[in-house]
């Protein structure tokens, strides 16, 4: 399995900090905000990565990242997207990379505690169609939230929501998401919502309507870090530990080349 991590988007809602950088190069507490969906993905035993990014300060991720060695990448490749065109407008520039496999997507800008190996694990062996993880928050309303019918044992999902005014449950759907070959299809067939974006939650909702989306409720602490509250929050649970950081030589405290 592939992964691609999204990092498009012009971040307006972290104006000014993103009127000189890109949203996923500005820190969070020890390093740049790139670096924690790349950890998800290298934790989850996935080495092939695309990133998809755009704006003006696009190539600074690859003065960071190069080619990705020194963070265990085994490939890593770059796709620009232009505009603001939605979660699944970056989406459709992973078709080729992705070549038929199926992929893991996580959001540039969402940060998890634990590990989604057992979820790509899990995801590996189904036949096909799509997996997300959902997690327990307070602001449901600024996510895309699950109404579930049926209760206990038997409750299933029945639609996806983008974040409702009067959130059905407390249930967001995070920013990793597992989809099969089909995708693209999907996303070339969407139509642009209210807000004039291609939604990931219609790629959802279509899965679901097709009988072929599974969900998992995801362990640990899981944020984003699109707003300056959800900013602080991210580098705030970072720093107090349980973030399940690799080793990447650029978080080192030492400088590169300090004499020990
Ligand atoms: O964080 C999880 C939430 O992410 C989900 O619950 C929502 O269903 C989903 O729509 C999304 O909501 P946001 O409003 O937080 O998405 P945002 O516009 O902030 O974009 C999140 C990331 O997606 C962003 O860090 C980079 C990438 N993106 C976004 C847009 C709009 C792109 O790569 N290109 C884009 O055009």
């Amino acid at each position: 399995m592939k992964g691609v991590i999204l990092a498009g988007g012009l971040g307006t809602r972290l104006r000014p900090l993103t009127l000189v950088t890109n949203k996923h190069l500005l820190p969070v507490f020890d390093r740049p905000m790139i670096y924690y969906p790349i950890e998800c993905l290298l934790n989850a035993g996935i080495q092939e990565i695309l990133i998809v990014t755009g704006g003006e300060h696009a190539g600074d991720f690859l003065k960071l990242l190069k080619n990705g060695q020194d963070l265990g990448v085994k490939r890593l490749a770059y796709a620009y997207q232009e505009g603001e065109g939605g979660i699944a407008d970056a989406l459709r520039l992973a078709r080729d990379f992705a070549d038929g496999e199926k992929i893991c997507v996580v959001l540039g800008d969402n940060i998890i505690e634990g590990n989604i190996r057992k979820a790509a694990g899990d995801f590996f062996t189904q036949r096909s169609g799509a997996k997300i993880l959902l997690k327990t928050v307070d602001d449901p309303e600024r996510f895309g939230v699950v109404r579930f019918e049926g209760d206990g044992a038997s409750a299933r999902v029945a639609e996806i929501i983008e974040k409702p005014k009067s959130p059905p449950s407390n249930h967001a759907v995070t920013g990793i998401y597992f989809y099969d070959a089909s995708v693209f299809d999907m996303c070339d067939g969407l139509e642009p919502s209210a807000r004039g974006e291609l939604e990931i939650t219609d790629v959802n909702n279509y899965y679901l309507k097709r009988g072929d989306l599974t969900y998992d409720v995801l362990e640990g602490w899981w944020t984003d870090a699109g707003t300056f509250e959800s900013l602080h929050r991210a580098a705030n649970l970072v720093r107090e530990g349980g973030a399940n950081h690799l080793q990447l030589p650029a978080a080192r405290t030492e400088p590169v080349g300090a004499k020990s």
